[in-house]
């Protein structure tokens, strides 16, 4: 993957600091890099001779743009009671032991990020979790390791009919 500051000083370059086309390499920049970051903004302000807060406003007014990078895969672990009885905890634990996670952040590759929800509507298949849209249950914290590989190597499509 390319270093994104290069990504953000090619793009900035290619439209030559014209303010008109602020938005345009906004969108061109989050296209290639995915977000964009506080530094990034800075990059754009310098080459568009502008403020930062202008460039700030620009990205913070308009609802298409990610402030903060997401990953490819949001893990949603369900913390509701049946779940919980079921020791979804496990689940978690597993998920943070596997990725090297703690609390919300986002794996070292990118690829997860853990976060407890509320019911998933699947406490027939309780512990669940959804790895995207994609549900999974029930599962042991035996299985998390073997499905995050596999979702990691193959995708989600590839993992879904795994359970
Ligand atoms: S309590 Fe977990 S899916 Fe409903």
């Amino acid at each position: 993957m390319p270093n994104p500051f290069e990504t953000v000083r090619g793009i900035v370059e290619k439209y030559r600091g014209d303010r008109f086309l602020l938005i345009k390499a906004l969108f061109e920049i989050q296209d290639e890099v995915g977000y964009l970051s506080d530094p990034m903004l800075a990059m754009v302000a310098d080459g568009f001779k502008i403020s930062k807060t202008e460039v700030q406003g620009v990205a913070t007014f308009y609802p298409h743009f990610l402030l903060k990078a997401r990953p490819r895969y949001l893990i949603r672990c369900c913390s509701s009671v049946v779940c919980e009885i079921c020791g979804s905890a496990k689940l978690r634990e597993a998920i943070q032991k596997t990725l090297r996670l703690k609390n919300d952040e986002i794996s070292q590759d990118g690829l997860f990020q853990l976060s407890a929800v509320a019911c998933l509507g699947a406490c027939d298949r309780a512990p669940a979790l959804k790895i995207n849209e994609t549900l999974f249950g029930p599962l042991t914290g035996e299985m998390i390791p073997a499905l995050l590989q596999k979702v990691a190597s193959s995708g989600l499509q590839a993992s879904s009919g795994l359970l």
